[in-house]
C-alpha cells in the first residue's frame, strides 16, 4: 500500500496540525514543523506563485484563512486562499475490522514503515509518527478529542458526542462553482451562524489509509456556513469557526501573526479546507 500525500495537500494539513495543536496547548511540533518546513523550502523552489508570496506581507498564500468576527458582513471583500485538492489521491478509510487489526502506537512504528513499505526516515515515516504522536496526546482541558481511523468509529464518535442514534449533517467547505486560482479575493454573500455546543472538527492525517484527528474545544461554539464570491466568478460555500477565547493559545500561533494580535486580544476565526468535516448536530 502507497502512503499518498501530494506535497501541497502535506503543507495544509501540517498547517492545520500545528493549528490544532498550538490552540489545544504549546505541545512540541519540532518533528513536523521541520517536515513542513522542507516541505515549503521545496514548493518554494519550484512555485510559479512565488510572486504572491512577498505581496503579501511575508504571509504565505495559504495561510489567508484566518479573519475576525468583525469581517463576517455582507460584501466583505478580503483574500482567501482555499486550497484545491484531488480528493481521488487521499488514503481512503478501511473498514473498521481491517484497521482495528492494524496497530496504532509509536512501539509499532518499525513494524508499521515495514508493513506499509516506508523508508525510515522517510517524510512519510516522520508523518506516520507525527500521526500518532498527536492521537495519543492527553487531550487539553476542556477539550475532546479523538482519531477515527474508519468512517464507523467516526459515525461512533459522533454517537458518543451527540447521543445515539441522534441526526447529525457535515458541514465541508465546497466549491460550487471552479476557481481557477487558490488565492484571490472573494466576497462575502451569505452568512449563517450555526450554535452547536457539541459540534465537532476533524482534519485529516497523513497516514496510509484515512485517519481522522476529531476534536471540539469548550466555549468554540460558533460554527459558520459562509457563501463567499471569487473575483474569477468562483463560488465557494465555505465552513468556518470562530475560536472566541484564545487567551490559552501559544503567542506564536501563526493566526497571531497573520491578524496581527496577541492571544486573549482577539477571537480568531478561520475557513476550514476542503478536505476538513465538521460535524453538527441536526435538531
Ligand atoms: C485583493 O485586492 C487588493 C485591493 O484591491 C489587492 O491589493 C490585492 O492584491 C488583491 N489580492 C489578491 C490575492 O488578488
Amino acid at each position: 500500500m502507497a502512503l499518498s500525500i501530494s506535497s501541497c495537500s502535506f503543507i495544509l494539513f501540517t498547517l492545520f496540525f500545528s493549528l490544532i495543536i498550538q490552540e489545544s496547548c504549546a505541545r512540541k511540533i519540532n518533528n513536523i514543523m521541520e517536515v513542513e518546513k522542507s516541505h515549503h523550502e521545496e514548493e518554494h523552489n519550484s512555485h510559479k506563485d512565488h510572486h504572491l508570496h512577498q505581496n503579501q506581507n511575508q504571509i504565505e498564500p495559504e495561510l489567508n484563512v484566518f479573519f475576525v468576527p468583525n469581517d463576517l458582513k455582507l460584501g466583505k471583500r478580503m483574500p482567501i486562499y482555499f486550497s484545491k485538492k484531488d480528493s481521488s489521491k487521499s488514503p481512503k478509510f478501511l473498514p473498521k475490522e481491517e484497521s482495528d487489526k492494524i496497530p496504532f502506537a509509536i512501539e509499532k512504528l518499525p513494524l508499521l514503515l515495514d508493513f506499509f513499505a516506508i523508508p525510515k526516515d522517510s517524510p512519510q515515516a516522520k508523518a506516520m509518527k507525527y500521526t500518532i504522536d498527536q492521537c495519543q496526546f492527553e487531550p487539553m482541558e476542556g477539550e475532546t478529542k479523538f482519531c477515527a481511523k474508519s468512517l464507523e468509529s467516526l459515525f461512533e464518535f459522533a454517537n458518543s458526542m451527540f447521543g445515539s442514534n441522534s441526526n447529525f449533517k457535515f458541514l465541508t467547505t465546497k466549491h460550487v462553482t471552479e476557481s481557477t486560482v487558490p488565492l484571490q479575493n472573494y466576497t462575502i454573500s451569505k452568512v449563517n451562524k450555526i450554535t452547536a455546543p457539541n459540534a465537532f472538527g476533524c482534519h485529516p492525517m497523513p497516514y496510509p489509509f484515512a485517519v481522522f484527528y476529531c476534536h471540539t474545544q469548550k466555549g468554540d461554539a460558533n460554527l459558520y456556513e459562509i457563501v463567499v464570491e471569487g473575483e474569477d466568478g468562483g463560488t465557494v460555500e465555505a465552513a468556518a469557526i470562530c475560536h472566541m477565547d484564545t487567551s490559552k493559545w501559544d503567542a506564536d500561533h501563526v493566526a497571531f501573526r497573520v491578524l496581527n494580535t496577541r492571544p486573549g486580544k482577539s477571537p480568531v476565526c478561520h475557513f476550514f479546507p476542503s478536505d476538513n468535516l465538521v460535524l453538527v448536530p441536526n435538531k
